[in-house]
């Protein structure tokens, strides 16, 4: 058996997850751990793939779009983090819209995601912005979802996505 752990992040929190899994499962059998950009060919070819994006628009961006129309025929894993909502109804719009660029001829062993938080920076920004029209609908919340998502992953929710990468793989 073996994996691969391809991923997406606009402010490194995939990473965290990424590690996590890649710590978890150890390296004997890891083809590649790294960035979606710039990703070799045969670090798809690993039995099972463990892909990591990052939420805008509430999905996958489009590296992770490209990646998912590449894997056909494969078993996947994916995981992820959020940071615009922590309640169930959001978590599935974003696993939907996501899951919706899996090839039909892929089987995905898994789904993680959790909340991530989000950079200081971003939130400045789209406070400055003050909410002019045309800009991000979310600026209105930016506030609360910076509070909800400060010290996401948690300890715990890194924790989780070892033991779930572990069933995953193994499974
Ligand atoms: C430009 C931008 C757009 C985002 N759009 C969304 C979104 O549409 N929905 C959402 O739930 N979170 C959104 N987020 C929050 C991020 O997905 C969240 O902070 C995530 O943990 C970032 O992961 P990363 O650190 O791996 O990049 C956005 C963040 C940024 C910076």
């Amino acid at each position: 058996m073996s994996y691969s752990v391809i991923y997406s992040t606009h402010t490194d929190n995939a990473v965290k997850l990424a590690s996590r899994i890649v710590t978890a499962l150890g390296d004997q059998e890891l083809v590649f751990d790294g960035r979606a950009a710039g990703c070799p060919d045969f670090a798809l070819e690993a039995d099972t793939v463990f892909v990591g994006f990052w939420t805008t628009a509430n999905s996958c961006d489009k590296l992770i779009q490209n990646l998912l129309a590449k894997l056909k025929g494969k078993r996947i894993a994916i995981f992820g983090t959020c940071g615009f909502g922590s309640d169930q109804e959001h978590f599935d719009l974003v696993r939907k819209n996501v899951l919706s660029f899996v090839d039909p001829s892929t089987t995905v062993a898994g789904f993680y995601l959790v909340n991530g938080r989000i950079g200081q920076g971003f939130v400045h920004q789209a406070l400055e912005s003050n909410g002019a029209e045309g800009e991000d609908f979310h600026y209105p919340n930016y506030r609360r979802f910076y509070q909800e998502d400060a010290g996401h992953p948690t300890a715990a929710e890194l924790e989780a996505c070892a033991a779930w990468a572990q069933q995953v793989y193994r499974a």
